[in-house]
């Protein structure tokens, strides 16, 4: 007997915006086959009402809290999607001179950009000084002073935030936890106090906060609670040392998203474990999350070129790779995936693999499927952070396009990369 193919993730699809009208998948209302038809695939497709949603909530749960949500742009840094969450009042967490350029591009206002990041160079300091950023999260002593000789070099004033490492561990993967001792990140709680005094002490900064971040895709609610008391302790001894100017904590981002069916952590969650803490403090509260607001709004489109069958195992051969969308590959993350259109033909368990040539290059291993085959179109659940932006060009593959769906219509915000340009500014001789 054929097995019957896997039943929907209802409890994702939703989440995506995503559902099924006559046996195929819709974005709102809009049929994802007719977007793969039209820009081809492999393409990421965004649903902007999902973003809103989600933001909105967020927003809503934290209402108690004076509060801003500075949207963490290295999730997903295309400027139609900064635009959305501009537009919903949003500021930016950036951590990089691109990403600064990007929101810049996106119309954010600069004094609602955090500039975040454990390596910024001199050039990047500087033109976030020019800008006139809002805030640089300071992550060493050496960073500390090299802001502050820009500054008065530039005869600015800046405000800053020390971003402490409040050795917290959490549940998620060791290469996105940031919060433990000894992990790059941050200033160590034992250095915080001379930090501050030195940054209050200079003429040309202001000691505005204290940050941290203590990781990404984190699912419980413990370590983002132990955090925040570690960091409001530390605050309140550093404004006792007279930091009257210390007025904000910025808490950083990390929380989860599902990417298999299954409870997730609730916003509402979230905010039930840290508001009792943060409300009556005195201090203004900053989150940056990224993953949380778009993770679960996109979607990869990708088609199945080929199956077959091999050392015992059945492949089905897809035209999305590595290159476009890693995090299977390098955190051997879960990505749902879902046949577009019903095939009616029962379910297969297969390695779904790329084009790419390593054999680490897969979107899922020994995955229950809907038995799919040459031409059919599957979604990449989740796709949303963490996706587009850690693509490469690797095998000389152009990006895919990326497509917005809001108000029951869908546009290109960023057309598929011209294979042209993968080598448009190359050389072929010194003097050519
Ligand atoms: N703030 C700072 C300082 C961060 O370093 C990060 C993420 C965030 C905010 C946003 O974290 P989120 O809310 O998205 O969890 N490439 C990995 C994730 C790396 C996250 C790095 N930092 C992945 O695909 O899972």
């Amino acid at each position: 007997m054929v097995p019957a193919a896997p039943a929907d993730p209802l409890d994702l699809l939703a989440d995506a915006g995503l559902a099924r009208r006559d046996g195929a998948l819709v974005s709102g209302t809009v049929p994802l086959e007719a977007i793969a038809a039209a820009v081809g695939t492999p393409a990421f497709v965004y649903n902007a009402d999902v973003i809103r949603a989600r933001y909105r909530r967020l927003a809503a749960a934290l209402a108690p809290l004076p509060h801003r949500i500075c949207y963490a742009v290295k999730a997903n840094g295309t400027l139609a999607v900064l635009r959305v969450l501009r537009d919903l009042g949003a500021g930016a967490d950036i951590v990089s001179g691109g990403e600064l350029e990007r929101v810049l591009a996106a119309g954010y206002a600069p004094a609602h950009v955090v500039f975040s990041g454990v390596a910024k160079s001199g050039a990047e300091l500087a033109r976030a000084l020019e800008a006139g950023v809002g805030r640089v999260n300071v992550e060493s002593r050496e960073e500390l002073e090299r802001l502050a000789a820009l500054a008065s070099r530039h005869g600015r004033r800046v405000r800053v935030a020390l971003r402490v490492n409040p050795d917290v561990t959490t549940d998620t993967h060791p290469y996105i936890s940031t919060g433990r001792r000894g992990d790059k990140f941050g200033l160590p709680l034992d250095q915080v106090e001379a930090a501050a005094d030195v940054a209050r002490a200079h003429p040309s900064l202001e000691l505005a906060g204290l940050a941290m971040h203590i990781g990404s895709q984190i699912l419980e609610v413990e370590p983002f609670a132990t955090a925040v008391e570690r960091l409001l302790g530390l605050a309140h001894e550093v404004r006792r040392r007279g930091a009257d100017t210390l007025r904000t904590l910025d808490i950083g981002g990390g929380l989860g998203v599902r990417y298999a069916s299954g409870p997730e952590l609730e916003p509402e969650e979230y905010a039930d474990a840290i508001v009792p803490l943060l409300r009556g403090s005195g201090f203004e509260v900053e989150v940056e999350p990224g993953r949380y607001l778009v993770g679960p709004a996109g979607v990869l489109l990708t088609r199945v070129e080929y199956r077959k069958h091999s050392g015992g195992k059945e492949f089905v051969l897809v035209d999305a790779g590595m290159n476009d969308l890693l995090r299977p590959s390098l955190y051997r993350a879960h990505h749902e995936l879902v046949a577009v259109r019903e095939t009616g033909r029962g379910a297969v368990t297969a390695d779904v693999v790329g084009p790419v040539c390593e054999s680490g290059d897969f979107l899922a291993r020994d995955r229950a499927l809907p038995d799919v085959a040459a031409g059919d179109l599957l979604a990449v659940l989740g796709a949303g952070a963490y996706g587009a932006v850690m693509g490469s060009n690797y095998n000389a593959r152009p990006r895919p396009p990326e497509v917005i769906v809001e108000d029951g219509r869908w546009w290109v915000a960023r057309p598929r990369e011209a294979i042209r340009d993968l080598f448009r500014s190359e050389r072929l001789t010194p003097d050519a």
